[in-house]
């Protein structure tokens, strides 16, 4: 585990030197081109790309061998044991319009499972990170989810990806029923910080339709070992590649996937 940790040491300083650049960028607005991807809504800036490439070289200096999917260049390397699942900038489109919540996502999956998870928030000042087996931390802080139980004093926050990817059903079936008997609802545009937000007990839970792996494999495991619970929709733990997610604190997991279980059932 001792080389887990040395291995977290060497990506946090990767996603650390990469997200000062990010912030130059964003301080600047800096944004440099801006290109539609499938569909008007989805961005991608030459940031997103610069970003990217700095850290897949700095990757493949620190771990030559290992295997790369990241969202804008897709997998580099064979599918070995060892696969780093990078978003070089989640939340694109809050960084366009100049809004603080966006993040690099870092994780590395070993044989399947999810070892090591970074998401930095250069312009939150915020950087997250866990180990499996070791915790979840705020920089050097530990972090635990809360501890709130009940429905009505429960913050939530929630995307729409799905209406990107054409998805139906979609989440605008669920979003009513949790409103109306949760305390309230946020949305950051950030998969990646909205599961660290569980993380460190901002808000009791989060959930997604059609979201990438990139979004959650390291905000997931950050969640998972601040004390949260992940799951997919079915509460099992095809999350990572299924597209739809739910965490919560683990006390509201049952009530909430009720809600959205219902709620996609209607719809
Ligand atoms: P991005 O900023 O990297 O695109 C917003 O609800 C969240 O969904 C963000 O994490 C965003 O990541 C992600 N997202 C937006 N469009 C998406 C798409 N078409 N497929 C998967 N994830 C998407
Ligand atoms: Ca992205």
């Amino acid at each position: 585990m001792k080389d887990r940790m040395k291995e977290a040491t060497q990506a946090r300083r990767i996603v650390r030197d990469a997200g000062i650049i990010l912030l130059e960028r964003h301080r600047a607005r800096d944004l440099g081109t801006i290109e539609h991807k499938d569909s008007v809504t989805d961005l991608v800036t030459s940031v997103d790309r610069e970003i990217e490439a700095l850290i897949l070289t700095k990757l493949r200096q620190a771990f030559p061998g290992d295997a790369i999917l990241s969202e804008e260049r897709g997998q580099i390397g064979d599918n070995g044991a060892r696969l780093w699942i990078l978003d070089p900038l989640d939340g694109t489109k809050n960084f366009v319009h100049a809004l603080d919540c966006f993040a690099i996502s870092l994780a590395l999956v070993v044989d399947g499972i999810r070892e090591l998870g970074i998401v930095f928030a250069p312009a939150l000042g915020k950087e997250f990170w866990a180990v499996r087996g070791e915790g979840a931390w705020l920089g050097e802080q530990p972090i635990r989810v809360s501890q709130t139980d009940s429905m009505e004093e429960a913050l939530f926050s929630t995307g729409f990806a799905c209406l990107r990817s054409g998805r139906s059903p979609n989440n605008l079936s669920v979003l009513p029923r949790v409103l109306r008997i949760a305390a309230d609802i946020r949305r950051h545009g950030s998969a990646a910080l909205d599961l660290c937000y569980v993380a460190y007990g901002r808000t009791d839970g989060f959930w997604e339709l059609g979201l990438s792996p990139w979004d959650v494999a390291a905000g997931s495991l950050i969640a998972e070992e601040a004390g949260g619970q992940v799951t997919d929709f079915h509460g099992k733990d095809d999350f990572l590649y299924g597209r739809n997610l739910v965490t919560t604190n683990g006390r509201l997991h049952e009530p909430l996937l009720g809600e959205i279980t219902r709620g996609l059932a209607k719809s």
